[in-house]
């Protein structure tokens, strides 16, 4: 590939993201040839460090990911990385740190690229980019230099917020300079979703009202507070942490029209496009909103804890762990199909799917035989099935029927397997790699616009108001289950059922 260059400044070098994510994906991308030798990599925090130290610290940090990593290689790529002290709480020391980046831009040769990656908590957005414009670090739009600002949800936790959030960096930087990550937008199996449905003839004609019945979509994970997370979780819940923005950019990418060009602006139109059309599954909110905690269990001689007794989790409360929904898209392509969704925490297994289950044919000619104990029962084919496995062992498979060899016309369901570890044999890229290779190129096409941001928002906006507002008890689950049983009412109602998935 030909090797991009930027000076990237990461605000917050000494956070868990730096370590965990950045300075792994940089060094990947350094590694794969992306990355020029020279492109200064700087480290913004407030304690005192020497260039030695950061670079000694992120060693063992990149180290944790890649153990083929050896001191000498390390050394090559590690020159380039130096360390900037800030106080954003002392706008005295602004003027000295502008002079420090620039004099280490202009001694690597990179000049006039500048990428600020902001690795801290949301409330200090504001102010590290208020101490990049009064660093004299924002160049002037009428001048060919540019400055990217990168930021992570939560991006506000309302509709208010967000639209606050919004108004306050608009004041310093204008839309196209602001890259709001979703991690999900960087996975490889999310991105070939749009690969899938627009790259092939065979399955877009499908897609919609006429031969779909319903589609759910899964973002499971088995894990619960673990690291000390439990503070922030319980300030924000299921809903905001995950629902909000993984889950409704899968359903948007599952959803939308096929864009006029391959361009970020085309795309995000058409994601836009999905968000306005989306509409609550019933008339009440707890007809299609259900929100769960998981209780302690005791399964398989294991037990677990229930979020009320996790480290940080106040007494009593009612944050949830999980949320279900049933929600519709009212336009042409799938008005009166049911989009079922679902995340939570301590659920059996991490998984995270799109399952799109066809309608049966119109005639039935062909039964099968299926047994419970002893009884059988000729019963109708199972319904044709095409499943996104977005992790782990991605995959995209697809269910259909065929004759049981014997004497009789039988139905037997079989499945259509592709796996990426065997179809590639390669490392799928991590997704902060993508996406930071995308900031360096200027592409925002993966990144959530401020129109998309508002509407999911918007959308979920009622739905908090109502569980906050009135402090609604979340339906409880045991830990390591599919969640709530309300949930699963949900969607018995419509003849329906959630999926668990094997992985
Ligand atoms: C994050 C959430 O955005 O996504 C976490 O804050 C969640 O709570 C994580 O665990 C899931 O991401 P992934 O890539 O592990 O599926």
């Amino acid at each position: 590939p030909d090797a991009l260059e930027a000076s990237i400044l990461i605000y917050g070098a000494s956070g868990d993201l730096t370590a965990r994510k950045l300075l792994p994906a940089l060094y990947d991308l350094w590694t794969d040839g992306y990355l020029t030798d020279r492109a200064p990599i700087i480290g913004v925090a407030r304690r005192d460090k020497s260039n030695e130290e950061f670079r000694n610290e992120m060693f063992d940090a990149v180290s944790k990911s890649d153990e083929g990593i050896t001191r000498e290689k390390w050394d090559a790529f590690a020159q380039r990385l130096f360390y900037s002290r800030l106080d954003i709480d002392q706008p005295d020391q602004y003027a000295d740190f502008g002079n420090d980046i620039r004099q280490l831009e202009s001694d690597s040769g990179v000049t006039g690229k500048r990428i600020a990656y902001l690795a801290v908590t949301p409330s200090l957005f504001v102010p590290c980019v208020e101490s990049l414009s009064q660093s004299g670090l924002i160049p002037d739009p009428e001048e060919k230099d540019w400055l990217r600002v990168v930021i992570e949800k939560p991006f506000g936790r309302d509709l208010d917020s967000a639209k606050e959030l919004a108004r306050d960096m608009g004041r310093l930087l204008r839309e196209e300079q602001i890259y709001r990550i979703d991690h999900y937008l960087g996975k490889e199996t999310v991105q070939n979703i749009l690969l899938f449905r627009f790259g092939n003839a065979i399955f877009e004609p499908l897609l919609n009202q006429k031969y779909v019945d319903f589609v759910q979509i899964t973002v499971a994970e088995s894990q619960g507070m673990e690291g000390g997370r439990g503070g922030y979780y319980d300030t924000s819940g299921a809903l905001r942490d995950v629902l909000q923005n993984h889950v409704l950019q899968l359903l948007c990418l599952t959803a939308m029209e096929p864009p006029a060009k391959f361009l970020a602006g085309n795309l995000r139109d058409e994601k836009m496009k999905v968000l306005q059309a989306l509409k609550p599954g019933g008339d009440k909110i707890s007809d299609w909103a259900i929100p769960g905690q998981y209780v302690a269990s005791e399964r398989g001689g294991e037990s677990k804890k229930g979020y009320r007794q996790e480290d940080r989790i106040p007494d009593g409360s009612n944050r949830e762990t999980y949320v279900a929904m049933k929600v519709k898209i009212d336009n042409w392509r799938w008005a009166g199909v049911p989009f079922y969704l679902r995340t939570g925490k301590r659920l059996p297994t991490r998984v995270t799917e799109i399952a799109i289950q066809f309608k049966q044919p119109p005639m039935q000619m062909f039964r099968t035989v299926e047994c419970e104990g002893d009884v059988c029962d000729l019963v109708a084919a199972r319904p044709n099935m095409l499943v996104f496995r977005i992790q782990p062992k991605e995959a995209i498979s697809l269910t259909f029927s065929t004759k049981r060899p014997g004497m009789q016309y039988q139905i037997h369901p079989v499945t259509m397997d592709f796996a990426y570890e065997e179809a590639f044999e390669m490392k799928l890229p991590e997704a902060y790699e993508r996406l930071l290779l995308d900031v360096i190129r200027g592409d925002n096409t993966l990144f959530t616009r401020d129109d998309e941001l508002e509407a999911a928002w918007e959308f979920v906006d009622p739905v908090l108001e109502y569980w906050e507002g009135q402090n609604i008890e979340p339906c409880g689950y045991e830990a390591g289950t599919w969640g709530p049983k309300e949930a699963a009412e949900l969607l018995y109602q419509a003849g329906h059922s959630w999926r668990s998935p094997q992985v």
